[in-house]
């Protein structure tokens, strides 16, 4: 921890945490990703985690700091482990491959994939696939899953979603596998539809280093349930899920 003295930090919000930023819980996430983490109308970012995040942080009586960094970078541990924050809040679904490099808090959300396609594609499903071109995000457990079931289209990984919808956009691909609710987001102006549902089966979990002091799990795991147990949880997530 770098204190102006260059002392050991043992102030009250940063006890036995060794925070990046004393006094600050400095967030990694992978945005654009809506509607878990984007650029809101004021240029803040905003979304499902991030509300969370702000919740958390205010919780544990420090201030937020959010980095947008890969997404590639995060769920290999390589960022936190390089120092670059103490929390990733970036839609990770929580895998037992991930937890070799990575400690994970308590599950916050379930997900499933999906296959996203223009409308009136003559791709109906998964095995509709074969020579298409299949746009996936670099790292996710979209990707994985598009190369283990779908082996026979042409699939390439694009670094960030910012890259990936304009490329559905432009024919450059026939179809992204992705995060269902990230794809749904891509279906409200009308151009896109959701073709097929796959249900994986995934928890979204908040990252940390794989030797993140116990304080700092802990403390952001009695954040979560504190969510929960007040109703802001379910605030947060009645404002970005709508059924
Ligand atoms: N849930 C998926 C995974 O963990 C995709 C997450 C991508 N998140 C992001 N912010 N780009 O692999």
């Amino acid at each position: 921890v770098l204190s102006a003295c260059g002392g050991e930090s043992d102030s009250a919000s940063d006890s036995g945490m060794n925070l990046v930023s004393e006094g600050t819980l400095t967030v990694c996430s992978d945005v654009p990703y809506a509607p878990f983490e984007f650029e809101g109308e004021d240029g803040e970012y905003t979304g499902f985690d991030m509300d969370l995040v702000k919740e958390i942080a205010t919780g544990m009586g420090l201030e937020l700091a959010v980095q947008d960094v890969g997404f590639d970078g995060l769920q290999s541990g390589t960022s936190l482990a390089a120092g670059q924050c103490d929390l990733v809040a970036s839609a990770m679904t929580i895998t037992e491959e991930r937890k070799k490099n990575l400690t994970f808090s308590d599950p916050y959300y379930d997900s499933l994939q999906s296959i996203l396609v223009p409308e009136g594609s003559d791709i109906t499903g998964i095995e509709d696939l074969a020579g298409k071109n299949l746009g996936v995000q670099q790292g996710t457990t979209g990707e994985a899953y598009a190369r283990d079931n779908a082996p026979e289209a042409n699939i390439s990984s694009f670094p960030s979603d910012a890259e990936l919808y304009p490329a559905l956009q432009a024919g450059q691909v026939d179809a992204v596998l992705q995060d269902l609710p990230v794809n749904l987001g891509h279906t409200e102006e009308g151009a896109f539809t959701i073709a097929e549902e796959f249900e994986t089966n995934e928890s979204y979990g908040f990252a940390m280093a794989k030797d993140a002091p116990e304080e700092l799990v802990s403390a952001v795991n009695e954040q979560l349930t504190e969510l929960r147990d007040n109703g802001k949880y379910q605030e947060i997530y009645d404002k970005y899920f709508t059924e």
